[in-house]
């Protein structure tokens, strides 16, 4: 990721990183298998838990990590530190029966919502394609 592009990334994901609980149902919605992956939300009617506490805070831990590893971005020093909370990432996930697949699911719905609701163009994609490549390959290798 050039400094540019982690720039775009930064300034585009501030526009929604506030919107947890939007952005968590927006991946619900698209792929219930994800929200059937959830104890706690598994064959639940989505408009029914969308409101509750237990979905704000599962939506601010996934939101969270973004950030974190959006903070990070553009630097060199940090690569170390990205790929290790990545990797523990696709573990903690592939423990909780999570596929590549449905990774790549979270991904096109992530960025169909950042195109919904972000100044997006040209140059704002391809620097969220290059971040998402990125730091989808390390989790991966671990999922
Ligand atoms: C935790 C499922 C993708 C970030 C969890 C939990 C489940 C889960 C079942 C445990 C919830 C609980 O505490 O009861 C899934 C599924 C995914 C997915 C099915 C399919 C794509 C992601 C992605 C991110 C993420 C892409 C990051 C951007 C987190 C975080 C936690 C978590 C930060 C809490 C920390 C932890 O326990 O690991 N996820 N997740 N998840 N997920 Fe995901």
């Amino acid at each position: 990721l050039t400094a540019d592009q982690a720039n775009l990334v930064k300034s585009s994901w501030k526009q929604v990183s506030h919107n947890e609980a939007d952005i968590l149902y927006a991946v619900f919605k698209a792929y219930p298998d994800i929200q059937a992956k959830f104890p706690q939300f598994a064959g639940k009617d989505l408009e029914s838990v969308k409101d509750t506490a237990a979905f704000a805070t599962h939506a601010t831990r996934i939101v969270s990590f973004l950030s974190e590893v959006i903070a990070l971005s553009g630097e060199e020093s940090n690569l170390a530190a990205v790929n290790n909370l990545v990797s523990k990432l696709g573990a903690d996930h592939k423990a909780r029966g999570v596929t590549v697949a449905q990774f790549g699911e979270f991904r096109t719905a992530l960025v169909a919502y950042l195109q919904a609701h972000v100044s997006w163009g040209e140059n704002v994609a391809a620097a969220w394609n290059q971040a998402l490549d990125n730091t989808f390959a390390i989790a991966a290798k671990t999922l």
